[in-house]
Parts: structure tokens; sequence; C-alpha cells
């Protein structure tokens, strides 16, 4: 077991990271799910204070939506290469119709921003503009997940 440990640390270097996925695109659907990881931290800060779960804090519901509104205002372009669809690639639950001809992915990435933007004014301002500002965010989510994201 031991031995196995050592060789398998002996890897690391060479594999990039413990976690890697197998393929070419392993890194950019990394570097894209953390992203998405990153927004789901942000909106679970602020749909906590939304649902009462937690207390409603302004500075750290500022921290959380100004995070989701940098995020979203990112160029993530370089992480969606063609050829890195769920029917190409292990690992990705993005799905191939991501990428084809009139896909408004654009639309659904300027949702988003439009929705973190306002949400950026509601949360520091008080509990009741917070929550008001909760729904355009998470339909924001769900209309690109809906049409680009696998179920799993
Ligand atoms: C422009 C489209 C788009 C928007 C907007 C979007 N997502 Fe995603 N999301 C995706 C796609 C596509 C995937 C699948 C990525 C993959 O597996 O390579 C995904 C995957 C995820 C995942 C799974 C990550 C993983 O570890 O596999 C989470 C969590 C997530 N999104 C949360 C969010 C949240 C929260 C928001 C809103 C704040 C959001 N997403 C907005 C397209 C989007």
């Amino acid at each position: 077991m031991k031995a196995l440990v050592i060789a398998t640390l002996g890897l690391l270097p060479l594999a990039g990271s413990a976690l890697a996925e197998e393929g070419p695109f392993a890194s950019q659907v990394e570097a894209r799910q953390g992203i998405m990881r990153y927004y789901a931290v942000n909106i679970g800060t602020l749909g906590a204070m939304a649902k009462g779960e937690a207390p409603y804090d302004a500075a750290a519901a500022k921290v959380a939506a100004d995070a989701l509104a940098g995020g979203a205002s990112l160029d993530t372009s370089m992480l969606w290469p063609k050829g890195s669809d769920k029917d190409a690639h292990p690992g990705t639950a993005a799905l191939p119709a991501l990428w084809a001809d009139g896909a408004d992915v654009g639309g659904k990435a300027k949702q988003l921003r439009d929705a973190a933007a306002a949400m950026q004014a509601a949360a520091p301002a008080g509990l009741d503009q917070l929550r008001g500002a909760m729904k355009g965010v998470g339909d924001a989510c769900a209309a690109c997940h809906k049409d680009f994201r696998a179920e799993s």
C-alpha cells in the first residue's frame, strides 16, 4: 500500500493534477467546472440568507454577489473548445447543443451577467432587496443548464 502511494505521488507532476480527468481537454473541463462550483458556493451563501437559514450579513452578501458578477464577467471561451462535449469527452456534462450553429450561449451568459449585476446592487442594500434579486440569478443558471447541461 505504502509503495503504491509513493508510486502514485511520483506520477503527480506528470499528471498535472491528482484529480485530472482523462481526455485531451481535461484542464479546460476542470477549469470550467471549477468556475461553476464557484458560482454555486456564492449563490449558496446568498440563498441561505434569502431563506433565513443564515443571518443577513450585508458585507458577506456583497462579497458573494461581487464574486458572482466577477465570475460572470470573465471571458471563459477558451474553456469550451469544440470536441469537449459529453459525447466526445469523459467527465463533462456539456451537451453537444452548446456548439451547434445558432446556439445562444452568449445570450445565456449575458442573462447571468445582468442578473448578477442586479444582485450586486441588491445584496448589500438589505434582505428584502437580496430576496428580490435571487430569482433572476437562479433563473439565469437554470436557463443555461436546461439547454446545455446533461441531467445527471
Ligand atoms: C452559459 C451557460 C451556463 C450558465 C449561465 C451557468 N451554467 Fe452551470 N453549467 C453549464 C454547463 C454547460 C455545465 C457542464 C460543464 C461540464 O461538465 O463541463 C455546468 C455545470 C455546472 C455545475 C456542475 C459543476 C461540476 O463540478 O461538474 C454547477 C454546480 C453549476 N453549473 C452551477 C451553476 C450556477 C450556480 C450558475 C448560476 C449562478 C450556473 N451554473 C450558470 C452552463 C452554465
